[in-house]
């Protein structure tokens, strides 16, 4: 297959990401067959490495996926190293050589992914020189990998865009949002559209609302600088939310193709109603920051290393948000993400009416993590002597062997790369009308009276307004 021939240009690969999540997943698709010999991958980073020592890091990265130990070895010979100044431009030169003469050493014929593990500053910089040093190949693919954040907010999302547009084309440009890259969350599309059940009953006539949890137990950790410019609505919902919510509401496509579900994805995206005044922003959000826990064991966010003391991030968000559509009319989705909450947990509600008198009998949980897996709660008759009904759940979860042998994140999204399958990646257009919606949600907030901050205990469920969202229009939140 002319896909498994591939040289992959790593920048970063001196970084944490790398030796977390890429190098296992590469191996993991060499382990499998995904990735032949015919396979090379220069890492390149401004430290003195060289190649020894990232065959060392490589091969410490994987050890726990290790079966063969020969084919480990023989895996981790196909790793170079190159000191590289991204902003240096005849560094390019001889990145140029090295992949010319690995195309040749491996028989690779052109086929390139540049991988860019990097500050999103340093994206541009990176595609022009790789273009005007002529790194790209004529002969065979080249694809550009890059990661959140894609801008700060929709001018500067779209100042990237016409930067990195002038080397690559849209069409090659792979955007990773890892959570498009979960196996729960792939099989949103399959089970509502491989399952007349669902297919049928997925509307304002048969759903009474939807709920998105994407809840963490972890602070802030050690990434304050980042985290404290961006909070809660830039580092999880602009991206990670809004292409759940897509997912859940889009039209079904014509064409299950990477364009068919991206115009349909941002169909629904830009149907996003906004909040027209201060007050509707009130109405329907909470903002929070987190505090220390009740025993005094952890730190309230404004004590955090690096973080500002009197910082305003939000490390909370929860909103009712609406689709401007006939499918979604009336069916509020009520989102929330935060950090240092009671448990990690990401799952989905779906929510049903009831056909006689409205009130919500089944509901439809898709778990994400940290199981992953299903739960249809359906109604049945109490097993006691009275008449009364009692929900009862089907459940099917993936056990540890199949958790185990699952393709990580990282793994389905590079391996979709190589086979140039765009679906699972993020269209720039997606990431325009995702921005709308945050800053316009952002620019609301700088003028409202600004909540008291911290107002959430660490390990506890967030903030108690939170619940009062869906408690006024008489829900609650499932667990
Ligand atoms: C990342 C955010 O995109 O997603 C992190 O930057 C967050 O702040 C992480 O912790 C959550 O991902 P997951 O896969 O653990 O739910």
């Amino acid at each position: 297959m002319e896909n498994n021939r591939l040289l992959i240009t790593l920048f970063g690969a001196t970084g944490d990401l790398a030796s977390r999540k890429l190098y296992p997943a590469i191996y993991r698709l060499y382990k499998y067959g995904h990735i032949s010999n015919h396979f090379s991958l220069i890492g390149t980073g401004r430290s003195k490495w060289d190649d020894n020592k990232i065959r060392e890091v490589v091969l410490e990265s994987i050890k726990d996926e290790i079966d063969d130990k020969e084919h480990a070895h023989e895996f981790i010979s196909h790793f170079y190293y190159l000191i590289h100044d991204v902003n240096d431009a005849d560094d390019y030169s001889s990145l140029k050589e090295l992949a010319e003469k690995l195309d040749h050493q491996y028989d690779i014929q052109g086929n390139r992914i540049y991988y860019i593990s990097l500050a999103p500053n340093l994206f541009p910089i990176i595609t022009h020189n790789l273009k005007q040093q002529n790194v790209l190949t004529e002969q065979g693919f080249n694809r550009l990998i890059i990661e959140k954040p894609f801008g700060h907010d929709q001018a500067s999302a779209a100042e990237l865009q016409n930067q990195l547009e002038k080397s690559f084309d849209e069409e090659q440009i792979y955007r990773i949002d890892h959570y498009l890259g979960k196996y729960m969350v792939q099989n949103i599309k399959t089970l509502r559209f491989n399952n007349p059940l669902f297919e049928s009953i997925w509307d304002n006539q048969h759903i009474d609302h939807i709920q998105i949890t994407l809840d963490e137990e972890v602070g802030v950790e050690d990434r304050a600088e980042y985290y404290d410019t961006s909070g809660v609505l830039k580092d999880m919902i602009q991206n990670h939310m809004l292409q759940l919510v897509a997912l859940l509401t889009m039209e079904k496509p014509e064409n299950f193709d990477a364009e068919g579900i991206h115009q349909n994805k941002l169909e629904v995206l830009s149907k996003i109603q906004k909040f027209d005044s201060i007050e509707a922003l009130n109405e329907n959000t909470v903002f929070g920051q987190y505090d220390t826990d009740k025993d005094n064991t952890v730190l309230a966010y404004r004590d955090e290393e690096d973080i500002d003391p009197e910082s305003m991030t939000p490390t909370y968000f929860a909103a009712k948000i609406l689709i401007d559509s006939k499918r979604w009319e009336d069916v509020p989705i009520y989102i929330r993400s935060g950090k240092r909450v009671a448990k990690k947990a990401t799952h989905i509600v779906v929510a049903f009416k009831a056909a006689s008198n409205g009130n919500i009998e089944n509901h439809l949980k898709i778990e994400i993590a940290p199981k992953q897996g299903y739960e249809l709660h359906l109604k049945q008759n109490n097993t006691d002597y009275d008449d009364g009904l009692m929900s009862v759940p089907l459940s099917y979860y993936l056990n540890r062997e199949d958790e185990k042998s699952l393709a990580g994140d990282y793994e389905r999204l590079i391996y979709d790369c190589i086979i140039g399958q765009r679906e699972n990646f993020t269209h720039y257009e997606e990431v325009d009308a995702s921005w709308e919606f945050i800053d316009h949600i952002l620019k609301l907030a700088d003028k409202a009276t600004p909540p008291i901050y911290p107002n959430y205990a660490s390990y506890s469920i967030g903030p108690k307004e939170a619940d009062s969202l869906l408690e006024k229009d008489g829900r609650y939140w499932y667990d």
